[in-house]
């Protein structure tokens, strides 16, 4: 996470990827969803998409820099906290319901994921989702041998249908770059580096001259649910 708030100014130039992924999601939402629930809405990604008048819309994003980034507004409410906690939804949104709960390239991070989609079931009938998927830099991970840290999509799309009839779709990107110091460099900057990051100096280095596609491989995983 602390991924994200050093590189959040960063992140607005970099995050090519999320934004399209966040208007894929934004279009999974029906024009009639008024309330809207959003884990880790970072700097707006899905608000600045919504082009119709809502009545609340609350986000909740652990990194202060990101929340600060976020679009405000009479009907925005931002909150600065860890939507993996258990008292976000047993205290502080209780007795709030929402026409829908969305999240856009973030949910991958999540220590239990099964627990989080539970805990915010109960707070909307409705969902739509993305989340990057374990083919996401596939070719980075062959070739190093790191061990992949993203969900298998299957694993993913069964949590969800455990509390929503749901209906998936997988997307697979391909991001294309100059040259491999660029791609690394992006990896880095768009806070999507994951697993990449313990690489030491040395085999980043072996890593960036010896991979062989140029462009970077993506797999996110989209589901819209309902109850
Ligand atoms: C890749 S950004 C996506 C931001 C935005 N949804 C978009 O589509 O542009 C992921 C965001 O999720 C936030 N995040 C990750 N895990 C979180 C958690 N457990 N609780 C709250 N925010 C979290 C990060 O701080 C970051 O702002």
């Amino acid at each position: 996470m602390k991924e994200f708030s050093k590189n959040a100014k960063n992140y607005e130039e970099y995050n090519i990827i999320q934004k399209k992924v966040a208007k894929k999601v934004v279009s999974l939402i029906d024009r009639d969803c008024k309330t809207i629930l959003d884990l880790g809405c970072g700097s707006g990604g899905i608000y600045k998409c919504i082009d119709w008048r809502l009545d609340n819309f609350v986000g909740i994003d652990s990194s202060k820099n990101m929340c600060s980034l976020h679009p405000k507004g009479e009907n925005v409410e931002i909150i600065n906290m860890d939507y993996e906690k258990d008292i976000v939804y047993d205290e502080l949104l209780k007795k709030r319901k929402f026409d829908i709960v969305c999240s856009s390239s973030s949910l991958q991070w999540c220590n239990k994921l099964s627990q989080t989609v539970k805990n915010f079931s109960k707070l909307s009938d409705k969902c739509a989702v993305s989340i990057f998927c374990d083919k996401t830099f596939k070719t980075i991970y062959d070739i190093s041998g790191l061990d992949r840290f993203l969900p298998d999509f299957k694993e993913v799309v069964e949590i969800f249908s455990n509390h929503y009839d749901i209906e998936f779709q997988r997307e697979f990107y391909k991001l294309y770059f100059e040259d491999n110091l660029s791609k690394f460099r992006y990896i880095k900057k768009s806070g999507v580096s994951g697993g990449v990051k313990r690489l030491s100096y040395k085999e980043t280095k072996k890593l960036i001259e010896n991979y062989p596609l140029d462009y970077l491989e993506f797999e996110v995983l989209y589901i819209k649910g309902s109850k």
